[in-house]
This record gives structure tokens, C-alpha cells and sequence, in this order.
């Protein structure tokens, strides 16, 4: 099979997302004549191989989300300046969701936006982050406060960079391929897994493609997110490292989101089964970790960036996924609690 091909459809802004093994030779063939250099922002611990003529300055950043920082946006764009890099030229985020976020960030703001071509290398990477523009670094107050939408030229998914993920990263990205699972994505895992990478980013392309800064439909790819941000961000207070994978966070939040809208009468118990069996295919966890707190989720829920008015969730119902607002915090409290003892989830 060859390599798979989805385009986001944004008129003169439209790109393709190149799938398969080896996509990554259809590099040069994206570089436009006028790019005389190329910066790649990358990490150290990423095996780097780029086979271009232009001359390639390697801008290496820390593992983590501790990169998406000022300090590090900064030192980037310093190293783009000491390159000589001109407005005519190309930024490369090589790498995962980190890197694509700070790399697209700091290529959408250097000489005020310069080209910029993501190389997703990791599952999460190829079946959402490193699509649809969205770039960002953290802020001491909370993750991706402050970023811009900054559309690639190109998306190259080479999956042959994904026999050596390790096997938790592969995790990572499965959350939110099941997350696609109640996006349109059907027998995902009976798939190929370019095959499964192509569907995946074919849904994104279209919700991008028909809500680029989201002010619409664009959201309904935050199912499962309001619990998972929060999960992350309590993880990583009560550990004071990253104590949950955002895929992991993305599965359980699912289950969440799903066990709300049945107590809200939007589905029925079916429904709810039909979220753990995919979550469960997927060998994701549906269980609320132990050290989950309620209230300070429901406090880190609260201040999420996509609440616009109250506690906000997108949710399952008869006419399929909706954003629903102001939920009644009790509500959330008793459900979060009914959860932790639940021994199905
Ligand atoms: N990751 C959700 C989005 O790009 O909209």
C-alpha cells in the first residue's frame, strides 16, 4: 500500500496529511524554491533522519511539557535569529505533541509567521496534535493558555517511526483514537494501522476543515477532555510529575462523560456499555484513578479554558455529541463519586 493521503480543506491554506511508512521521503517534494534553510525543533531523544538539501539547523528541546515554556519558546526563536532564518523559509516540529505545540507556536509568531511542516512521531501526534493548527505553551496558571492558530503546510505521518514508540505512548494515542470511536470512526482497531491513522485524521481534517478557530463543531473534539485536563493537572499536583498520560486521562473521561449524560437521561445503560467495551478494546483503563480528588477536579474543571459559562462537557445524546453548559457542580460531585466505587468503571 502506498502512501494515504487527507487533505484539510482550507482554501488557500488547505494541506495534506501524508500517511504511511516512509512518508517522510515525500519531504522535499513539499519544500517550496524559495526556502534556502530549515529549522527542526526537536528533542534529543527522538531518532532524527531528514534526507533534504536545504541546510538543516537542529534545534533540540527538553522532554516534557516543560518545553512549552517561555524560557524555551524563547531560546527557539533566538537559535532561529542566530540561523539566519528568513520569512522565506521553514520551520519543522519533529517530534510528539510537545514539540509540534511549541515548534507550530513559535513558527506562528517568529518574523510575525513563517512556513511550518509538522512530523508527528507519535500515535497521539499523528491522529490529533499535530493537525488542525491549534499551537501553545503552559503557563504557571494552567496548560496551552497561551498559543495562536498556526495551520502546517504539510503533515507527514510516517508510521514507521512508530515500531520503536514504547508501548505506553502507543496507550497514550489510543485514548483519543477511541475518543474518534464516537466521532464516526467504526471496527477502528480491525484496521491496518495506517489505515487506522488515515480515518482518524480524515475526521479531524473535516472538523477543522468546517471550524477552523472553533467556534462551532470543532469542540465536539474535546469529548472526554474536561475530565481528562483535569485529571492531568491534578496528576501532576499530586505527583509533581505527569502522572497520567493524556491518552489514559481522554479514555476515562470518556466514561465520565458518559455516565453524565445517563444521569442526565441523555442515553441510556447501553449506551454507557458501549463506552467501556470501546474504551476496554482500546486497553485503556475506565476506572477514576485512586488519588482523584473530586473537588479540586471539579475546581480544575471550573477554570478549564473551554468552559464558557459554568462546567462545561460535550455530551452524548440522541442526536448525537453536544456542548452542554452550566451542569450542576453537585451533580458532577455525586457522579464522580459513584464512579471511584463502581466496580464496572
Ligand atoms: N485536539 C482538539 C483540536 O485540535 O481541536
Amino acid at each position: 500500500m502506498g502512501i494515504r493521503r487527507v487533505q484539510v480543506e482550507l482554501e488557500e491554506r488547505s494541506y495534506p496529511i501524508l500517511i504511511g511508512g516512509g512518508a517522510l521521503s515525500e519531504l522535499p517534494g513539499l519544500i517550496g524554491p524559495k526556502v534556502s534553510k530549515v529549522a527542526v525543533v526537536t528533542q534529543a531523544s527522538i531518532p532524527l533522519s531528514l534526507d533534504i538539501h536545504q541546510p538543516v539547523k537542529v534545534i533540540t528541546v527538553p522532554d516534557g511539557e516543560v518545553a512549552k515554556s517561555f524560557v524555551t519558546l524563547e531560546r527557539v526563536i533566538s537559535e532561529f535569529v542566530e540561523f539566519g532564518l528568513s520569512r522565506a523559509d521553514l520551520v519543522i516540529g519533529f517530534g510528539g505533541g510537545v514539540v509540534t505545540d511549541l515548534a507550530g507556536f513559535a513558527a506562528s509568531i517568529y518574523h510575525r509567521g513563517v512556513t511550518l511542516v509538522n512530523v508527528p512521531t507519535t500515535l497521539l501526534g499523528m491522529v490529533d496534535a499535530a493537525i488542525g493548527g491549534k499551537t501553545a505553551i503552559n503557563i504557571r496558571e494552567g496548560k496551552n493558555l497561551v498559543g495562536s492558530f498556526h495551520q502546517p503546510r504539510a503533515v507527514i505521518c510516517d508510521t514507521s517511526l512508530l515500531e520503536t514508540l514504547p508501548p505506553e505512548e502507543i496507550l497514550c494515542g489510543r485514548g483519543e483514537m477511541a475518543k474518534y470511536a464516537f466521532l464516526g470512526a467504526d471496527n477502528l482497531l480491525q484496521l491496518p494501522l495506517d489505515a487506522q491513522v488515515e480515518v482518524c485524521a480524515a475526521i479531524k481534517a473535516q472538523f477543522v476543515s468546517s471550524d477552523e478557530t472553533e467556534g462551532g463543531g470543532r469542540a465536539l473534539l474535546n469529548y472526554g477532555h474536561t475530565l481528562a485536563h483535569a485529571l492531568e493537572a491534578q496528576g501532576d499536583l499530586v505527583g509533581g510529575e505527569q502522572r497520567i498520560k493524556h491518552g489514559q486521562a481522554v479514555a476515562i473521561g470518556l466514561i465520565f462523560a458518559a455516565r453524565l449524560a445517563l444521569s442526565l437521561g441523555r442515553i441510556d445503560e447501553s449506551r454507557l456499555d458501549e463506552h467501556l467495551a470501546v474504551v476496554r478494546s482500546f486497553g485503556l483503563d475506565s476506572k477514576l484513578p485512586g488519588w482523584a480528588d473530586p473537588d479540586s477536579l471539579i475546581e480544575l474543571m471550573r477554570r478549564d479554558k473551554k468552559a464558557i459559562d459554568g462546567l462545561t462537557f460535550v455530551l452524548d445524546g440522541q442526536g448525537g455529541l453536544e456542548v452542554v453548559q452550566s451542569i450542576d457542580p453537585g451533580l458532577i460531585r455525586s457522579e464522580l463519586e459513584l464512579m471511584a466505587r463502581d466496580k464496572r468503571s
